[in-house]
Formats: structure tokens, C-alpha cells, sequence
């Protein structure tokens, strides 16, 4: 039976896949290396879906290790690549971590897919790679700017990688999804984002401080040139985000596709600053957060948010979900991994 890989599947947005995934029918292999990810979000998979998928901890830095994975799991025909660093101020200070991660690994599993007949790949890329785009709502053919960090350019590196790859490899097939703001949970609280440390992004800390965990969120800003001030960005719910990957593989396992590399911006189309996600917090907290509004933060854009026509028409895939509601299952998972 064909087998869809997902590295990096214990993660915030691979383990809302795999439960997408489980929900269509596929088999699914996890490989993780479980430095930013327990192993028990394995259980909240199956308490989910019903069905636990198969689990190897590797490191997929270990190229022998990768081609002894393919080697084992001849029927792997799909990957949905989203092991990789993700913390856009670690990067700055360990470039050479985030190169060897997120660049090495990549290549190693492009290596064994282009080996194969037939190859579906999907790639966790980044509006990041935008930087602060000229034109809003963001299109594909934005032009991709300057990295801010190492972590941006490893996915625009990401990107030419997989489009070099796919121009002399006609049987591997790719789609880049390039994600604007991921939030919230899966509405079960089973799953969610289990930042390990201090969280990267803004609504984790929002509902660390509504939880009590934090004392009060600095708001970064608020001279900015929009309407109250604070920056915007596209928050889209996770199991928005992962239906999208799923639409996105079976688009390539049923060869729907007319070019062997493509690039989708997976967002809501909204944009919504900081000050307005408080407000949406403070709906489902049912009181004022504890906020200040301190500096801007170093290399903080002021304004993104996508235009998803292409995802629309061509995947087929809209977000369905509102800010509201992401925001109200951020909080419940928040609750619940506290209690
Ligand atoms: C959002 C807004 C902050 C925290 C990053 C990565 C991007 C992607 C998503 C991986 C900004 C403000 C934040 C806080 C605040 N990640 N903020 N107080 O920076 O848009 O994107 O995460 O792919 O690649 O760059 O997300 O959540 O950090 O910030 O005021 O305590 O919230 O200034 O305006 P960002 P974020």
C-alpha cells in the first residue's frame, strides 16, 4: 500500500497534517527527531484519528540513516517535508545549525526521491520570503526579497533547490506552500503548538499570559504606518493549513499538475494587526489582557497577508476558518496543557 512520509510529523503543523492525512485514508510514516517535538503527541494523533502512524526518531541530518529509510520503506511515493529550525532569531545566531538542518536535510530526501518512478513532494516554505512586499494582497509572483535571517533564506535556498531539482527530474513533483501566520489547535485539544522554551510567535504568548504563565505581552510597536498603529500579518488557522497540504499531495499523486514545481501562498487573505488578535483573545477570555506596548522588535515587517486566488482556484482550497475561531481553540489547548 502506498505510504506518505511526513518528517518533522510530530510537530505543530506536521502532527495537524498527519491527522488530515489519517482522516483521507492514507498511510502515514513519521519521521522526527524529537528535538522539538515529544513523542506523545504520537497519542494525541491516534486519541484523534484511531489509528497511530508508523514512528521512526531519526535524524534525518544522517544521510546514510536517510537512504536506509527509503531503503526500508520502498513504498513511500509522497513526503511532506516539514523537519527543519524554525526560530528566526536562533538562526542569526546559529546560521551554520540552521544551514545543516534545513538545507542538508533536503537534499538528502530530494536525493532518494528522485530516484523513484513517480514522486510527490511538498515543501514547508515561508511568506517570510517575501520580506515586506510591495503590494498587498501578497501574490506568488511577488518578488522574493533579501532574507531577513538564515532561517528565511533557508527557505528561499529551500525553494531553488526543489525548482533546479525538478527541472531535470521530470519524475519528482513538487508544490512549495508558503505559510503566513499558523495559530490555534486542533479543536479536539488533543494536539497543538507545544513551544519548547520561550514561543517564537505572538499568539503563544498571548495565551501564556491570559494563562497566567507570563506576566503581561509586549506589543512590539505601535507606530507603524497602519490604522492603529501595530503590524499585520495572515493568521490562518493549523487545520486550515493542513487540509491545504493534503489538497496540495493528492493534486500531485492524481498528476494533476501541469508543471513538476509549484508554488502556492497558503493564508486566509485577511490581514489583522496585533491589536485586533488581542481583541479576538480577549473575546474568549472575557477580559482585558495585560499588555504594553514596549520598541519595535528588530526586522519585524510592518504589513503581509495573502492573495490565495491561486490556492482558490487551482488547489481548489479556501480557509474556512475565522481568527475567532483559531483563537478559541488556541486558548482551550492553552487551558488544557496548564491544567
Ligand atoms: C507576529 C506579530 C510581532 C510576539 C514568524 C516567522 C515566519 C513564520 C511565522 C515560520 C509581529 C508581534 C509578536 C510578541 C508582539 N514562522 N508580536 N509581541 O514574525 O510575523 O512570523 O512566525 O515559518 O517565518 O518570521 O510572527 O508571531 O513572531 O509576530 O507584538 O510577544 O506579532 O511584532 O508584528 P512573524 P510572530
Amino acid at each position: 500500500m502506498m505510504q506518505i512520509l511526513v518528517t518533522g510529523g510530530l510537530g505543530f503543523i506536521g502532527s495537524h497534517t498527519v491527522v488530515e492525512l489519517q482522516a483521507k485514508g492514507f498511510e502515514v510514516v513519521v519521521i522526527d527527531d524529537c528535538s522539538n517535538a515529544d513523542e506523545k503527541v504520537l497519542d494525541g494523533i491516534e486519541k484523534i484519528s484511531g489509528k497511530k502512524p508508523i514512528f521512526e526518531k531519526l535524524d534525518l541530518k544522517d544521510r546514510g540513516k536517510v537512504e536506509d529509510f527509503f531503503h526500508r520503506y520502498p513504498d513511500v511515493e509522497g513526503v511532506i517535508h516539514f523537519a527543519a529550525s524554525k526560530a528566526v532569531g536562533e538562526s542569526v545566531e546559529k546560521p551554520l545549525l540552521y544551514y545543516e538542518n534545513n538545507i542538508g536535510t533536503l537534499v538528502y530526501i530530494l536525493k532518494e526521491l528522485s530516484k523513484k518512478n513517480k514522486a510527490s513532494f511538498i515543501f514547508s516554505s515561508s511568506c517570510t520570503v517575501y520580506g515586506q512586499a510591495d503590494k498587498m494582497p501578497i501574490t506568488e509572483d511577488a518578488p522574493v526579497k533579501e532574507a531577513e535571517s538564515p532561517y528565511g533564506n533557508t527557505k528561499q535556498i529551500g525553494e531553488e533547490i526543489i525548482s533546479d531539482t525538478c527541472k531535470v527530474t521530470p519524475n519528482l513533483n513538487a508544490i512549495a506552500l508558503r505559510y503566513f501566520n499558523p495559530m490555534g489547535a486542533h479543536p479536539s485539544a488533543e494536539i497543538g503548538e507545544l513551544p519548547i522554551g520561550v514561543p517564537q510567535n505572538l499568539v503563544p504568548f498571548i495565551t501564556r499570559t491570559g494563562v497566567g504563565l507570563r506576566k503581561e505581552l509586549s506589543v512590539f510597536g505601535d507606530d507603524y504606518p497602519t490604522e492603529d498603529g501595530t503590524c499585520i500579518r495572515d493568521y490562518i488557522y493549523v487545520v486550515d493549513l493542513a487540509k491545504a497540504h493534503v489538497v496540495a499531495l493528492e493534486r500531485l499523486l492524481a498528476s494533476k499538475n501541469p508543471k513538476n514545481y509549484e508554488v502556492f501562498n497558503v493564508g486566509t487573505g485577511k490581514g489583522s494587526s496585533v491589536l485586533e488578535v488581542i481583541g479576538s483573545f480577549e473575546k474568549v477570555y472575557g477580559k482585558k489582557l495585560n499588555y504594553r506596548i514596549v520598541g519595535r522588535r528588530q526586522g519585524d515587517i510592518t504589513t503581509a497577508y495573502a492573495d490565495t486566488t491561486k490556492a482558490n482556484n487551482e488547489l481548489g482550497w479556501k480557509s474556512i476558518y475565522s481568527l475567532d475561531d483559531a483563537m478559541e481553540s488556541a486558548w482551550k489547548w492553552e487551558q488544557k496543557i496548564r491544567n
